[in-house]
């Protein structure tokens, strides 16, 4: 219990950056094919604050593609996501991990990936989570 608490510490001194140090390309390209493998390690950054299948300081992620944003019943939203009208596809979810803040104004999520391929990878990981 305790060595979790510490992994979360670490985790949240990561986030505080607000990006994920990038290897990638820096060529801004339209379009990217995600790679789910890759993705799936990314999103343990994500686990800091988010789970599949339980709320955490984050809404739980399972069905989250093709799901209208702020729709987890159970889950305390800011106003500013349940009234964002957003229903989570490739595109949405893309300007959301660029920047949730300039794509929802008032969202309490600040984690941003700064790296197009990466964000493509988290999505498409997140695209079987079904
Ligand atoms: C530091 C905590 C934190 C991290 C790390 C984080 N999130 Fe979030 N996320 C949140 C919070 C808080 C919300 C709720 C935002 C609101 O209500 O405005 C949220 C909401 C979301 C939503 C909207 C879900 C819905 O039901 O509408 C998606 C999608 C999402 N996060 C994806 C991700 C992904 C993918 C990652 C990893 C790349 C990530 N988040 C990392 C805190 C975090």
């Amino acid at each position: 219990m305790e060595r979790k608490r510490l992994t979360y510490g670490f985790a949240a001194g990561v986030i505080a950056t607000g990006v994920f140090i990038a290897g990638g390309s820096l060529a801004a390209v339209e379009s990217m094919v995600g790679d789910a493998v890759k993705g799936e390690t990314l999103y343990h950054a994500c686990q800091a604050c988010h789970s599949l299948d339980d709320n955490d300081l984050g809404p739980k992620h399972r069905g989250v593609v093709g799901r209208r944003a702020g729709s987890v019943a159970d889950y305390s939203y800011s106003k500013a996501l349940m009234t964002s009208g957003l229903t989570w596809d490739e595109a949405t979810l893309d300007r959301w991990l660029t920047n949730p803040s300039a794509l929802v104004p008032g969202t309490k999520m600040f984690f941003q990936i700064s790296d197009a391929q990466q964000r493509a990878d988290v999505i498409a990981y997140l695209k079987l989570q079904k």
